[in-house]
């Protein structure tokens, strides 16, 4: 049998930091549980354009096509900001969502206990919370036509373009509710169908699916404004949310933040199954590449190391490793090892993203 296959991507800013504790993890596998992932690395993002002009070389996307999973850090920085919007680094992220067609965007908001008192709602409003958003993430306003700056008689008129076919609703929606299956058997669908003719439509082809495939599963919906207040309110009412790619971005931070930190939250993009049964896959911590705290050892690297459990949970067939990843991230945690954007306004001795990696592996240790 041939090893499983890995492409590390890890970008701009923090990325690099956070993947080279994934690194660990991945080494662990090898020495101690004799699991052993074929990686190769390359860039993407600004780094990628720094060397070759582009955010995402041809030779990369070729390469993502072929192994088993993607591995991605992060994209971007303030370095780029000036450059032309076909060559930014989130260019580079958007083209392996595109033509990966990863149409599933997995979006887990966990709440750690040890940081229920760490989120900027009330503990008994967080402890305990496990919900998942699935956002659509290859269609929608991020990639409609037509889209552009354009010249309209004396002033410029941006445009974007919502725009969703009754197949690209569908397949999101299966995957959400097979999600829900396996969870707690609710579903809440979230667009705009009071402003928008394709939030009705979504809202159509949403609720036809389930009446017709999953009428076991308790379907609702949801305006997606009064989604974010819910969220806020009473998240524990949610168990798995599927919303369109760009409510799905802003909801998901949302979400994220409920948990304490962005620095925690992983996700998981997968399409169509492969030749070998695996779906195509992507995995990539929700925080971005946070230029500000770079190079200088105060990042988390819990998101990145949940986004490699996720890989071992939907790409390897591995849930049960899943679970000693997560488990042992939940020991650090209760063990008060913290990095720096887990401090609260009192303060206290942040350790370091190394540190914290290393604390994982040796929680990891203990595990077996
Ligand atoms: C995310 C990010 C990306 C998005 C950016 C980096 C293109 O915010 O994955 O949520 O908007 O999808
Ligand atoms: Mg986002």
């Amino acid at each position: 049998m041939t090893n499983p296959s890995l492409l590390i991507l890890a970008g701009d800013g923090i990325g690099p930091e956070v993947m080279a504790e994934v690194r660990k993890i991945i080494g662990w596998y090898d020495t101690k549980r004799g699991v052993t992932f074929d990686v190769s690395e390359d860039l993407v993002g600004g780094c990628a354009y720094d060397k070759h002009g582009t955010p995402l070389h041809d030779d990369t996307m070729a390469k993502a096509q072929e192994v088993d999973a993607v591995l991605l850090g992060a994209v971007g920085g303030p370095k780029y900001d000036a450059l032309d919007f076909s060559v930014k680094p989130e260019r580079g992220l958007l083209r392996l969502r595109k033509e990966m067609d990863l149409y599933a965007n997995l979006r887990p908001a966990q709440c750690f206990d040890a940081l229920a008192d760490f989120s900027s709602l009330k503990k008994d409003v967080v402890a305990g919370l496990d919900i998942m958003i699935v956002r659509e993430l290859t269609s929608g306003v991020y990639f409609g036509e037509p889209r552009g700056i354009f010249k309209e008689g004396n002033e410029r008129v941006g445009i974007n373009t919502q725009r969703y076919t009754e197949s690209e609703i569908e397949r999101v929606a299966r995957s959400a509710f097979e999600l829900a299956r396996k969870r707690g058997n609710k579903l809440c669908s979230m667009e705009k169908a009071n402003v928008m003719e394709s939030g009705v439509l979504w809202r159509e082809v949403v609720q036809r699916i389930g009446d017709t495939e999953y009428p076991d599963v308790e379907l609702s919906h949801m305006y997606a404004d009064a989604g974010a207040m819910q969220l806020t309110r009473w998240p524990k009412q949610f168990d798995v949310i599927v919303t369109d790619n760009l409510f799905g971005d802003l909801l998901s931070d949302l979400a994220a933040m409920l948990t304490g930190s962005l620095g925690m939250l992983p996700s998981a993009s997968l399409g169509a199954p492969m030749a070998n049964g695996r779906p195509k896959a992507l995995y990539e911590p929700v925080h971005g590449s946070a230029p500000d705290i770079a190079g200088q050892g105060k990042a988390n690297p819990i998101a990145c190391i949940l986004s490699f459990a996720m890989a071992l949970r939907y790409s390897f067939d591995m849930g049960a490793e899943a679970d000693r990843v997560e488990a042992a991230v939940a020991k650090v945690l209760a063990d008060g090892l913290r990095t720096a954007d887990l401090m609260g306004p009192e303060g206290g001795a942040p350790i370091t993203t190394s540190q914290m990696g290393d604390a994982i592996v040796a929680a990891l240790d203990a595990s077996l």
